[in-house]
């Protein structure tokens, strides 16, 4: 049997990223983080002046190569609104599912995004859905952005992260181009009142009743 593909989606900030790596490192598979993608297009687009809001990015995204996802620069406020505006163009998306297809072709791999058990791997062996209420997302956007705990300005900026987060959720799930769901055959983790070792112990349970 070849090696198994695991499907990790959900909202943006539900905490994918920390548990896919951690469990792709748990069971020896490759770990592809396909925001990043979306991402590195959003980056090109602007350094080539292209603007996301009314251009293609399908050609940049066409031939995208590894090196560009190693950029550090992909995480900045103007990429994350650029990457939202590709994310939502179809002819993009359609580009990269022969790159996520082919990534875990040979030696599986955990993927982690928002239509990875929906759109990119359908047959997925396991899908997971990770999500938390976006208060619980806020406050740990807020924590990992270097905020602490008895800022004055704490629950202001609380506030302003969760009203982003909102909007990120709105344009997820309401685009045309494959919209955040959850597959029907996924299992959901709700993580609000969970650490993270107990995502990740979780999510092995759940693999190994699964494979
Ligand atoms: O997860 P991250 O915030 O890095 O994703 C960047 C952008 O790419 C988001 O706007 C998200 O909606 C989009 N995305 C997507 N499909 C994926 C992964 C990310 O549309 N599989």
């Amino acid at each position: 049997k070849s090696l198994p593909v695991i499907a990790v989606d959900g909202p943006a900030a539900a905490g994918k990223g920390t548990l896919a790596k951690c469990l792709a490192d748990a069971l020896c598979l490759p770990y592809l983080d396909t925001g990043l993608l979306y991402r590195a297009v959003g980056r090109l687009m602007l350094d080539g002046d292209l603007d996301p809001a009314t251009q293609s990015g399908e050609q940049i995204a066409a031939a995208l190569r590894p090196d560009d996802l190693k950029r550090t620069d992909l995480r900045t406020p103007d990429v994350d609104r650029a990457a939202s505006l590709v994310a939502g163009d179809q002819a993009v998306r359609q580009a990269l599912v022969h790159t996520q297809r082919a990534f875990a072709a040979e030696r599986g791999g955990v993927l982690d995004g928002r239509d990875i058990g929906t759109v990119i791997f359908p047959d997925a062996d396991v899908k997971l859905y990770i999500t938390a209420s976006v208060r619980t997302r806020a406050e740990r956007r807020y924590m990992q952005t270097g905020g602490s705990v008895d800022a004055p300005d704490r629950e202001a900026r609380i506030s302003e992260v969760e009203a982003a987060l909102t909007e990120r959720d709105r344009a997820d799930t309401s685009r045309s181009a494959a919209p955040l769901r959850m597959a029907a055959d996924a299992v959901k983790i709700e993580t609000d009142t969970l650490i993270a070792e107990q995502v990740l112990a979780e999510a092995i349970r759940i693999v190994k009743s699964v494979l």
